[in-house]
């Protein structure tokens, strides 16, 4: 029996992908907001005949192909979009106004609904359990954590488990991850400098909040370049600044907003500390307080087990050849689907979407964000072929 290709299928299918993709692209819904997309994949899936459970984290939808028995893979999507007003130039943009799929989200579901039909299609070839994880809350909510917490991996048990980004890093036609350390451990970091309002003419009547903000972002910047191993990574990035309303007033108090990284927890934690310490000596020498506070929520790093890595690679060298294979450095971005893999083994990869000649270049989180759609196809046929050859090799 000739073996089928999953790219043939799927391109097969290409229009019935893009179609949804743009839908998606439409109507961008934010972090466990996602009702209509969450709507739309359960009438896809309702379409397709899988079963599904729902709600899982909110709005997260768990859908099973097989016999509900292990071995067991998973694939997972998120869901959500970013408050970017969209400026790319395409004619499905966004029509919520400041809402935009701007890291791709939109692709990754439509994909997993692609390799959902393609999967349904080859139900008598599945020895096991696919589940399809659509996940809620990637950009900050944590929404993996909340799948896992709501029984995402079990029943049956999840052995192996794969995520696809879109990557415009990578041409189109092309993949990349690494073993180990793909993406880092992320947090969000909030402070509030207190001093004594004010007349700006008199600040010696007041005590100057600004100033002593002001030494703590700058001083905050040697964490990095002077406490850190030189070997190991870190980022502490001050990304918000609030104060005073006036011309001519001190004001009370500096809100401030950041986000920390490093790639292991530990560094993720010295880093935290580090912060909290900083901020209070250097407001008390300028005779003011500070209060610092980790919202939560922190990911992970997301780290590739190795073998699930050279597996990947050895079935998309079938699908897409061994030269579009790139060993990708690792990135400071971070990412929930570490959450799964804290838990159990698995692999992130990089889909290639860049294309210079229909200007898909820009960054993700870009308002100009924009994919070439022929690695939808791509995606849903890796998702296939991740699942039913796993299923094989766990047998
Ligand atoms: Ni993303």
């Amino acid at each position: 029996m000739k073996t089928r290709n999953p790219v043939d299928d799927a391109r097969a299918i290409q229009d019935w992908i893009v179609q949804l993709r743009r839908q998606l692209h439409r109507f961008p819904e934010l972090m466990y907001e996602e009702v209509k997309t969450s709507q739309l994949v359960r009438q896809t899936l309702d379409g397709l005949e899988i079963p599904y459970q729902y709600p899982l984290a909110e709005t997260g939808v768990l859908a099973t192909l097989g016999d509900g028995q292990g071995p067991c893979v998973a694939l997972r999507a998120d869901m959500d979009a970013l408050p970017i007003q969209e400026l790319a130039d395409v004619p499905f943009r966004s029509e919520h106004a400041g809402k935009m799929h701007a890291c791709g989200h939109d692709c990754h579901t439509a994909m997993l609904l692609g390799a959902a039909r393609l999967l349904k299609e080859r139900e008598h070839e599945i020895h096991g359990t696919v589940k399809l994880l659509f996940q809620p809350a990637e950009e900050g909510g944590a929404g993996g954590k909340r799948m896992r917490e709501d029984g995402a991996l079990k029943k049956p048990d999840v052995q192996r488990i794969f995520g696809l980004h879109v990557w415009p890093q990578l041409p189109v036609g092309a993949i990349g991850s690494r073993p180990g350390v793909f993406l880092a451990a992320a947090g969000f970091l909030e402070m509030t400098v207190h001093g004594r309002g004010g007349h700006a003419a008199m600040p010696h009547l007041a005590v100057d909040p600004v100033v002593a903000a002001a030494k703590i972002i700058t001083e905050l910047q040697t964490i990095v370049s002077r406490e850190l191993d030189p070997l190991h990574s870190g980022v502490v990035s001050i990304t918000q600044v609030h104060a005073g309303e006036a011309y001519n007033v001190i004001p009370e108090a500096v809100h401030l907003r950041g986000t920390v990284r490093a790639l292991s927890m530990e560094t993720l934690r010295q880093i935290q500390k580090r912060v909290g310490e900083i901020a209070d000596h250097v407001a008390t020498a300028n005779r003011c307080r500070a209060d610092t506070t980790f919202p939560g929520n922190d990911y992970p790093p997301t780290v590739n087990d190795p073998h699930c890595w050279s597996f990947a690679q050895k079935v998309a060298a079938e699908l897409i050849g061994a030269e579009q294979i790139h060993e990708a450095p690792a990135v400071m971005g971070g990412e929930d689907f570490a959450f799964y893999t804290e838990q159990v083994p698995g692999c992130f990869v990089a889909l290639g979407v860049r294309n210079e000649a229909q200007g898909a270049v820009y960054s993700v989180h870009h308002p100009q964000f924009k994919v070439d759609e022929n690695a939808l196809p791509l995606g849903a046929a890796l998702h296939v072929a991740f699942a039913l050859e796993s299923l094989k090799e766990l047998a």
